[in-house]
């Protein structure tokens, strides 16, 4: 069996290592959504990764509504993004556009637009702004021109994800946003074809999928779920049965790989008693899986060795170790970030954290 620091093909994407950096939200950009300058050396003291996936990208005005993150449908941003991909590219490592549409998560004074949703449904707990927290509003029911149309700006996005350099895409169907708010019964309480069965809800998310692969091959897509567990609001009453349908249609349509971020009971970022879906999905779905959420380099290796996981997704230790696998592989301690500095828009709690060589030479 293979061991974290062993090579993997994810699709068209050769990863040299199993250690990928999960997509983190680190608000760094303007308001224009076009990352700044430092972004590239944040993502370029990561590449020790096998594979980057980058933070939460919007894929619209529309669709993102998280003050400072960036997006991928303007000129500006893609010409933006170029020096980041080519950063992670002469540092040695790959990176992926995490393609974002926030749904009913989006409030209108980030976005000067209305707020859509599979459902007139108003998310629970509240909303970022620019202004502080805001009650979220209750969103527009898409109709399926609607509908339509977002599925086309996943294409444009894809492709400019592709044009900025990056090797591919990750779907962003977690968390609680808009693919998620399609896919759950709690937040889709449509009677057309869009909503009701598993097959109805799994509609939107497959026509994204068709859209995106017709843009830029299904080797160099990917896609996330957050399939246990409530997220943002966003819940389902049967997610077994969901997610054995989603295994079965991705299954066999040679994707780049299929990310899981799963709460366990007592879990620091969520934390659920609802059961993993990973064994069945594994069971199910032939392509390559990466597991994610609370997950310690012990449990990582034993992950991979018992062939459970392809590879492992790390979020928050990325964030104040750069040199994360190389601390991993040494058994070095793994420092703790500032929280508070998660969406700080500077560099500092960005850029800033020494590699352990760093750390050492400093002390
Ligand atoms: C600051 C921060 C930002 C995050 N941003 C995103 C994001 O943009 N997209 C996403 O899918 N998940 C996001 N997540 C979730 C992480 O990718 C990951 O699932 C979570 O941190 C659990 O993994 P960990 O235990 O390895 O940190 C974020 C988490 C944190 C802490």
């Amino acid at each position: 069996m293979p061991t974290l620091f062993d090579p993997v093909q994810l699709g068209a994407i050769s990863a040299d290592n199993r250690i990928l950096m999960a997509p983190l939200t680190r608000a760094r950009a303007d308001r224009d959504g076009v990352p700044q300058a430092f972004v590239k050396d944040y993502y370029a003291q990561r590449s020790g990764a096998g594979l980057i996936i980058s933070e939460a990208t919007g894929i619209s005005r529309q669709g993102l509504g998280w003050p400072n993150a960036p997006g991928i449908w303007s000129d500006a941003q893609v010409e933006a993004w170029k020096p980041v991909t080519a950063a992670v590219h002469a540092a040695g490592s790959k990176i992926v556009s995490q393609l974002w549409h926030m749904g009913r998560l989006v409030h209108p004074s980030v976005s000067g637009m209305e707020s859509v949703s599979s459902s007139a449904i108003q998310a629970p707990h509240y909303a970022h702004t620019y202004e502080g927290k805001k009650d979220y509003v209750v969103p527009h029911v898409l109709t399926k021109d609607e509908i339509a149309a977002i599925v086309s700006d996943y294409a444009a996005a894809a492709r400019n994800a592709i044009r900025a350099g990056f090797d591919g895409i990750q779907l962003h169907a977690a968390n609680g946003y808009l693919i998620d708010q399609f896919l759950r019964d709690n937040s889709n309480t449509r009677d057309d074809e869009y909503g009701g069965s598993p097959e109805n809800r799994t509609r939107f998310l497959n026509e994204v999928l068709d859209a995106v692969i017709a843009e830029i091959g299904a080797d160099r897509t990917a896609i996330r779920f957050s399939p246990n567990g409530e997220t943002q609001g966003t819940d389902d009453s049967n997610p077994a049965t969901l997610f054995d349908v989603v295994a079965r249609q991705l299954a066999g349509r040679g994707l780049a790989f299929v990310e899981l971020r799963e709460q366990r009971p007592g879990g620091t970022f969520g934390k659920t008693d609802v059961p993993l879906v990973s064994p069945s999905f594994r069971r199910l779905y032939d392509g390559p899986l990466v597991l994610n959420n609370d997950i310690t380099p012990e449990m990582a290796a034993e992950f991979v060795e018992s062939g459970k996981a392809d590879a492992i997704a790390f979020g928050r230790p990325f964030i104040a170790n750069p040199d994360l696998p190389l601390r991993i592989k040494d058994g070095h301690p793994l420092a703790t970030e500032d929280y508070k500095l998660w969406y700080a828009n500077g560099t500092e709690g960005y850029t800033d954290y020494p590699t352990w060589e760093q750390a050492q030479a400093a002390a």
